[in-house]
């Protein structure tokens, strides 16, 4: 290991902490250097504080972190309400940021997506929420923070938002486009994988939070039950090898009724041309998406790593994403740990997709760009799987290009040859990712503390 680019990174995650009235809260999303900052980069952003917050963990300093918890919690008074809507104290803000009244007096102000590029939903954030209150339970042993009656109103309030009947047919969550990691149009409203992903996380670490008392006792069954589904839904539906693939390629189609294979009418022509010759033998992996007559072929990498970590796959499934990753490298990883989306959608496919979107050209940002962010999950991914040779791997990569170039968004181009062309340097979750990833490859007890909502791993 590095130690100079260890302590750089550290230092840029020490020098974005965020205090409010004094004490540490959060750490904003990138360090601004120059005007070109966009403005929203000085906010504590939910998702981008998930590794600054393990690394935290890790290091023994648990106080930030049951700041940030209280802090978002008490930030859902903010919440304006929508003509129409009806009230929902459980969702919780994307972003939060510290800044001074006209009296000199310190305010917090949150973006529940009102102020957002594109007014997106942030959906993901009651997620993180909960799956990090649980893993900072296990990591502090303080446990009177999830016991207080604020936090276990939240809890419920979280499940009766999820678990509420809808116009759903399907154990899944349905969401709008852009909910999660990429708060973009490009194709990810519906089912994505990783709001699957944390929507299962979420599920099971609100079981294990919550007290069962009568209030809470329905919930709680309810919240099992679908964890139970969706596993299973997940494991049956969005895998993808190459037996998969072979039947869809035979499907039989507009099947009725109850007796049907092809239950949700994917037509074998939608398979892409590229799936075929990439996906290797022994290999798969979870898609994007999938509803009627509709299965999104492309890797979405956080979905399918935190699939591993939360222990949704099967070990053999698991075991066959990271051969993934082994067989195509240079595809996944590159040059920079690791690729976001694969493949990039190109021409008329992104014209459509994307709304025309400029930082979604194709092989950049959210569209086949290289985030390092993703190396912490990557990495666990690899441990939990006893593939520590990937991980190592992955940090070699990283080692040999991150610190030099100052932690960026994201990398561009098929390999993430390129920093990327519209992104911050001195990007927090970069640092955060790194060094996360770096520890989890030091010490396995970490590990087991990150993957603290694997508790039913179930016999393949
Ligand atoms: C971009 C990313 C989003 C992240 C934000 C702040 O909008 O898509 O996931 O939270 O930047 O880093």
């Amino acid at each position: 290991m590095n130690e100079d680019a260890i302590a750089s990174a550290y230092e840029l995650l020490r020098g974005s902490v965020m205090t409010y009235g004094g004490e540490p809260v959060g750490t904003v999303a990138a360090i601004a250097e120059g005007s070109a900052e966009a403005e929203n980069y000085h906010d504590c952003f939910v998702r981008d504080f998930i590794p600054s917050a393990l690394v935290f963990l890790a290091d023994g300093e648990g106080d930030i972190v049951r700041n940030f918890l209280r802090t978002v919690l008490r930030l859902r008074s903010q919440h304006q309400r929508i003509h129409g809507h009806e009230i929902e104290p459980a969702v919780l803000p994307a972003s939060f940021r510290v800044g001074l009244d006209e009296q000199g007096q310190e305010r917090m102000r949150a973006d529940f997506g009102d102020h957002a590029i594109g007014r997106v939903a942030p959906v993901d954030a009651m997620m993180w929420w909960v799956i990090l209150l649980n893993i900072y339970c296990r990591a502090t042993g303080d446990k009177a923070l999830a016991l207080e009656p604020e936090v276990q109103r939240a809890l419920r309030g979280i499940l009766e938002l999820t678990l509420r009947e809808g116009f759903e047919v399907f154990p899944t969550l349905l969401v709008p486009d852009g909910s999660f990691m990429i708060d973009r149009r490009m194709g990810v409203y519906g089912h994505p994988l990783e709001i699957q992903s944390l929507f299962y996380g979420m599920l099971v670490s609100a079981v294990e939070l919550l007290r069962d008392t009568p209030e809470s006792h329905d919930i709680i069954a309810l919240a099992d039950k679908r964890a139970n589904m969706l596993r299973n839904y997940i494991q049956l539906f969005y895998w993808l090898d190459l037996e998969r693939l072979n039947e869809i390629h035979r499907y039989r189609t507009e099947e009725f009724g109850t007796g049907s294979v092809n239950m949700l009418n994917i037509y074998p022509e939608s398979i892409p041309e590229w799936i075929v010759d990439w996906l290797p033998a022994r290999a798969g992996f979870l898609v994007g998406n999938l509803g009627p007559g509709r299965m999104d072929f492309r890797f979405f990498a956080l979905g399918n790593l935190l699939a591993v970590i939360f222990g949704i796959t099967s070990q053999r499934e698991a075991q066959g994403i990271m051969r993934l990753y082994q067989d195509r490298w240079e595809d996944l990883v590159g040059n920079m740990p690791a690729k976001l989306v694969y493949p990039a959608v190109v021409g008329k496919e992104w014209m459509f997709m994307t709304g025309s979107d400029p930082k979604n050209v194709p092989w950049s940002y959210h569209n086949g760009g290289n985030w390092p962010v993703l190396i912490w999950a990557f990495v666990a991914a690899a441990m939990k799987t006893g593939r520590g040779d990937l991980a190592q791997l992955a940090l070699d990569v990283a080692d040999h290009g991150l610190p030099q170039a100052n932690f960026p968004e994201y990398y561009d181009g098929r390999a993430g040859n390129l920093i990327g062309r519209r992104a911050h340097l001195r990007q927090v979750w970069s640092a955060a990712g790194y060094i996360l990833g770096h520890k989890i490859v030091e010490d396995d007890k970490l590990l087991d503390m990150f993957c603290a909502v694997d508790q039913r791993e179930l016999a393949d």
